[in-house]
């Protein structure tokens, strides 16, 4: 991100959401993206997916900045390149569990048996295993947030943008969320920006940046 800036308009007020942030995220960084309610993290993450432009400022991606992009090829690129963890989950009501975590593998024909296995494999490691026939409306908001998690992860994007992915999850299944992220990032080098205000969630990501009111109030890389 490039001097970006943020200001929502609607017809009286105006509202600047992100302040001239610049960041740069190397490939495969866990990035966590702490703040208090309404500091920006959404919004920040909604630029970063292309899902929103800036008004001022550029958001690159691989280099290629998102804003030179026809909508057709913005929306190749989010397809290829971007897995998305919504702070609402937006299952599909009308298809189960397993069905809700196979349909982006459908989208490339992957949906093999291979696909199928790798999708069992993550809902079981999230505590799902038991729950693959479900409707979403037979499962809790935590479980739903945790098949939304899987199905972000299955097609191996390269980036996954995660708002608030343990928000009503307890600590144990928080955990077990947590480790899949970053086992994910270590082992299919997929860089994630994770967006949450519990700074105890920072422990396993390699960096975690601080916002308040909309600008980097701290950037802190962990070692290990
Ligand atoms: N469409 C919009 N129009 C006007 N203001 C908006 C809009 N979307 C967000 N905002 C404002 O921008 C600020 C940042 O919102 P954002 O959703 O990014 O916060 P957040 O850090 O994700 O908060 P939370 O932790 O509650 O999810 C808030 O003050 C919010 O009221
Ligand atoms: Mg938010």
């Amino acid at each position: 991100m490039d001097q970006v800036w943020k200001v929502y308009r609607s017809k009286e007020i105006e509202y600047t959401a992100v302040k001239g942030i610049s960041l740069t995220v190397e490939k495969g960084e866990f990035v966590t993206i702490l703040g208090a309610s309404g500091s920006g993290k959404t919004t920040l993450l909604d630029l970063i997916g292309t899902l929103d432009s800036p008004t001022k400022g550029k958001v690159l991606i691989d280099g290629v900045d998102a804003s030179s992009l026809s909508d057709r090829k913005l929306s190749l690129l989010r397809n290829e390149k971007i897995g998305f963890v919504f702070q609402s989950y937006n299952l599909v009501p009308y298809l189960n569990v397993l069905e809700n975590v196979i349909l982006p593998l459908m989208v490339y024909g992957k949906d093999n048996e291979q696909g199928i296995e790798l999708a069992k494999k993550l809902l079981t490691e999230v505590g799902l295993g038991e729950k693959m026939r479900k409707k979403p409306n037979e499962l809790s908001g935590g479980e739903q947030q945790r098949v939304a998690i899987v199905r972000a992860l299955i097609n191996k994007p390269p980036i996954l943008l995660a708002d608030e992915p343990t928000g009503n999850l307890d600590s144990k299944t928080s955990e077990d969320v947590l480790r899949l992220l970053a086992r994910m990032s270590k082992e299919e080098n997929i860089t994630v920006l994770m967006a949450t205000h519990d700074p105890d969630l920072t422990k396993l990501s390699d960096r975690s940046i601080y916002i308040k009111d909309g600008q980097i109030e701290k950037d802190v890389r962990m070692r290990r």
